[in-house]
């Protein structure tokens, strides 16, 4: 095998590829272009969408490059030896060009004549038939002719070996991958057998057929190839190493983290499985965080609540918690530290970085101070949760509020407990997370589903938020306070309302504050159905016009034990609590017309999937 560095492998493949007549063309931004349907490039074919569906490309019929990704679905296993948030991925495509013999017997020549990685530990899946496509013989035959033994071949169905469209429609096919051996002893089996033995390194794709939005397929008229390969990975097994940490270009950045750790032991993967304390994977989790959030700040994506700038948030607040785990301090520059050694490990790959160097760390030294003050506010909430506790445990959905709102970590939330005489339901607590996860996960396939331009969680909480605005401007203004107008955008809640006079700053500090606390209790939302009359009679606020005929719904904040926040008539939807909403800001109060005020407000620093309040 070829010892080589990361950067030299990059350069090797493109040089590959180049004397093989491809042209090398540029990597694209993690942010899409002109593609709604997704938040982040995901492979080096998304960029080239447009001509692998027939659009001739300027540079020719063969390409090369090397592309940034990002892939969150992959979040949850970051920690592992081989998956990363952010991945460098080669690759290479035929336009109509060759198919899969020319394209599987170059990727063979690279793995075992530039790269001089040995046949015998190598294995190869192929696809196996359904009733879409035939199962490709002719893959099985093409490396079986250039020397990978019978064995070593798998077929395997759809879920494996066929990829794409990267959206929801587009050019997709099956694809044959190659593996390396990272088992115990001598190599045996192919992937389709054992597994995990094998580490995926490149996926040659045989894109034949464009997906349309009906869930049919439609034969292409022009054959590609679309190969993408793990850089890391690749890097990984020619430098000896069993995890893509401990490559030339990570390692800096694991063994910074370990030093502002101030670590000197030593940390077995999976031995610290045991334990509850994962200190190894929430260095990794730093590192691939830092890395990726870097990368993405150089693109463009500056932290928000919603869509790249809600995933780049939430990066960096883990990333935060898992150094509050490992003790290192976190008080405004443990981020831009760390991003400052992905710069210096990655600048001549690319130069952007540096360019945009201080960019990325003046906001993630602003991101990092913010958190922690969120934090802080979490330690006023954990006191006054646990001051009017009943009994002394702390249940499952508290302390994942505590989690999930402000950032606590379950073992910060344990030991703070402690210092109480109290201890933490932990089932719970799982219980809640694994709850919460799955809703985030049918979310986040909803919102895919809606395309981006479906907000709706954001535009919920502000629906929600307008209510508890209203009814704390009755009680800080008055009764008389009634809306004249709502308009809401995934950004920010419009209201209109009647009051003769301009809001003094108390006031409006103090209708903050009355709603910021109806957030914090954590109120249940719920509707009941009834008539107009009925609605009225109970109390219920609304715009009593003839907009609402017959039934109407009633949404209610709170309930008979914390008492009622708020009861108005609307079509919904709602949040089902109010702690959903994170943080209620006035950033605006101003004339509207004569007699009536308006007021722009945001929400801020909840989770970005939300349940929606049901029936009563
Ligand atoms: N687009 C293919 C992949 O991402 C190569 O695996």
């Amino acid at each position: 095998m070829r010892p080589l560095s990361t950067d030299d492998l990059r350069q090797r493949y493109l040089d590959f590829f180049r004397k093989n007549g491809h042209a090398v063309v540029p990597g694209a931004s993690l942010i899409p272009e002109n593609d709604p349907t997704v938040l982040f490039t995901t492979a080096g074919m998304h960029p080239l969408v447009p001509y692998l569906l027939g659009e001739p490309h300027p540079a020719g019929k063969r390409l090369t490059n090397v592309q940034r990704c990002i892939r969150t679905q992959d979040i949850d296993e970051v920690g592992d030896a081989s998956h990363l948030t952010m991945f460098e991925m080669l690759g290479n495509w035929s336009l109509g060009d060759y198919f899969k013999e020319g394209a599987i017997t170059l990727s063979f020549r690279f793995l075992t004549e530039e790269l001089q990685i040995p046949v015998d530990m190598l294995a190869v899946t192929c696809f196996a038939e359904d009733s879409d496509a035939p199962r490709d013989e002719e893959s099985f035959a093409i490396w079986k002719s250039l020397g990978i033994p019978e064995e070593r071949i798998g077929f395997l169905p759809k879920e494996k070996n066929w990829w794409g469209p990267a959206g929801l429609t587009g050019p997709c096919g099956p694809d044959t991958e190659m593996f390396f051996w990272v088992g115990e002893g001598a190599p045996h089996g192919n992937p389709a057998q054992n597994e995990e033995d094998w580490m995926e390194i490149w996926n040659d794709v045989f894109m034949q057929y464009d997906k349309n939005a009906d869930g049919t397929f439609t034969p292409l008229t022009q054959q590609n190839v679309d190969t993408g390969m793990g850089l890391e990975r690749v890097a990984a097994v020619l430098q000896g190493v069993d995890n893509v940490y401990e490559t030339d270009r990570m390692k800096p950045l694991l063994d910074l983290v370990k030093q502002l750790a101030d670590f000197k032991g030593q940390f077995v993967a999976g031995e610290e499985e045991q334990t509850t304390i994962h200190p190894l994977k929430d260095m990794r989790i730093i590192v691939d965080h830092m890395k990726a959030t870097t990368f993405m700040i150089a693109d463009g994506v500056e932290p928000s609540n919603v869509d790249q700038g809600y995933v780049l948030r939430r990066l960096i607040r883990r990333a935060i918690r898992a150094a509050r785990k490992l003790h290192i301090a976190h008080d405004g520059t443990f981020a831009s530290t760390m991003a400052s050694e992905v710069i210096k490990q990655y600048a001549r790959a690319y130069p952007l970085l540096q360019s945009r160097a201080s960019d990325i760390r003046t906001l993630l030294e602003r991101e990092e101070r913010q958190f922690g003050k969120t934090i802080a506010e979490g330690m006023l909430h954990f006191n006054r949760v646990t001051e009017k506790l009943q009994q002394t445990v702390i249940d499952g959905q508290t302390a994942f509020h505590l989690y999930d709102t402000y950032g606590f970590p379950i073992e910060l939330t344990k030991e703070l407990a402690q210092e109480k005489g109290l201890t933490v339901d932990e089932t719970g607590f799982r219980k809640a997370f694994e709850e919460h996860q799955a809703k985030s996960r049918a979310g986040a396939e909803q919102k895919f589903k809606g395309g981006l331009q479906d907000h709706s969680a954001e535009t919920t909480k502000l629906h929600t938020a307008t209510h508890l605005l209203n009814a704390a401007l009755r009680t800080v203004l008055g009764d008389h306070v009634s809306q004249k107008g709502s308009n809401i955008t995934a950004e920010r809640l419009r209201f209109d309302f009647n009051h003769p006079d301009k809001m003094t700053p108390e006031q409006i500090v103090e209708v903050e504050k009355i709603v910021n606390d109806a957030i914090r209790a954590d109120l249940p939302i719920a509707y009941h159905i009834t008539t107009v009359e009925g609605a009225k009679a109970e109390g219920a606020i609304g715009v009593f016009d003839d907009r609402y005929a017959g039934e109407v719904k009633v949404y209610v904040v709170g309930d008979e034990a914390r008492g009622i926040f708020s009861k108005e008539i609307c079509g919904g939807p709602h949040v089902s609590r109010t702690g959903m909403l994170g943080e209620f800001k006035i950033r605006k109060e101003e004339s509207s017309s004569a007699g009536v005020r308006r007021i722009k407000a945001i929400v801020q620093g909840g989770p970005a999937e939300i349940e929606t309040a049901g029936d009563a």
